[in-house]
């Protein structure tokens, strides 16, 4: 696929996409939400990629939907183009286990596409905002939501109503984000740790992603009893039977993803 927003590349059994709209911060727009959709298509159907880093630059990870764009819409238009719908959702549909790797600004629509990967390593010179008040209008895209659910009501609150920025320590101590590493490791670090997910069982990190993503989703004994089952599923792998054995037999596991 052509992409005019993302370049997309393949490192081993890595799918990285990168946002490349530097001059913009990677503003997203609804063509870029689209492409995150496509490129989400592309590396979901490659039976090499095990794992999906999704970044920015340096600078950013994305500073916010496009502001440009948006500024002249109207209701009817929001209401029909659906950036939940063209883009953002499939990002948390994806099944492979996903990673944002936060370098700089991630605000707004940023922090929100950010939030819907499994998981968030940031840089040390990360910031998370959901700068949207400032613009008279709120998130749209989980920023009232996943936000709540990750870092709880109090800070939650406190980012959305005053728009201010949340450095990558705060974000840390809030449970937004699952390591800081210095912003000249985050690729190398973030990379290493998609390739070591890519390596294990995929049938049995895909269930391990479904049953950690129910816990945001439901009640304590509903996702108590989707962990059982999925858990319970695990011993139809021969992956399992085989990783068992392995380790019993002090030998690496050979994993057939089965
Ligand atoms: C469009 C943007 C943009 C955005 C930055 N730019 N963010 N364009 N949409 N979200 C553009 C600027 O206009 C500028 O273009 C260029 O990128 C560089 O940005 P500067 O502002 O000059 O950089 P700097 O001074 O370093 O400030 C960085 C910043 C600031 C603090 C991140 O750019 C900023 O506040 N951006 C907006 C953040 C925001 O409000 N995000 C929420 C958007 S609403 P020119 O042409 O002037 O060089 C949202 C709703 C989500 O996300 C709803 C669901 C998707």
């Amino acid at each position: 696929n052509n992409y005019e927003y993302l370049i997309v590349e393949r490192q081993a059994a890595v799918g990285l996409i990168r946002l490349n709209r530097p001059k913009m911060l990677n503003a997203l727009s609804f063509g870029v939400f689209r492409e995150i959709a496509t490129a989400i298509d592309e590396l979901e159907a490659d039976d090499a990629i095990g794992c999906i880093v999704l970044t920015g630059n340096e600078k950013a990870f994305a500073a916010g939907a496009d502001i440009k764009e948006m500024q002249p819409k109207t209701f009817i238009d929001m209401f029909n183009a659906d950036f939940h719908t063209i883009g953002g959702n499939r990002v948390t549909t994806c099944r492979k286990p996903t990673i944002a790797a936060v370098s700089g600004y991630a605000l707004g629509g940023g922090c929100e596409l950010a939030m819907m990967c499994d998981f968030i390593i940031a840089s040390d010179t990360a910031k998370f905002g959901q700068p949207e008040i400032t613009l008279g209008t709120i998130p749209g895209i989980g920023g009232t939501q996943r936000l709540t659910r990750a870092i709880g009501k109090a800070k939650a609150m406190d980012l959305c109503l005053t728009g201010r920025m949340m450095d990558a320590a705060e974000a840390e101590r809030a449970g937004l984000v699952s390591r800081v590493v210095p912003a000249d490791k985050l690729m190398e670090e973030t990379m290493a740790a998609a390739e070591k997910i890519a390596a294990m069982s995929r049938p049995a990190a895909a269930m391990a992603k479904d049953a950690v993503n129910r816990a945001f989703e439901t009640t304590l004994s509903e996702g108590m009893s989707v962990e059982r089952d999925l858990f319970h599923a695990t011993f139809a792998l021969e992956d399992r039977a085989e990783g068992m054995a392995a380790f019993i037999e002090k030998r690496p596991a050979t994993i057939r993803n089965r």
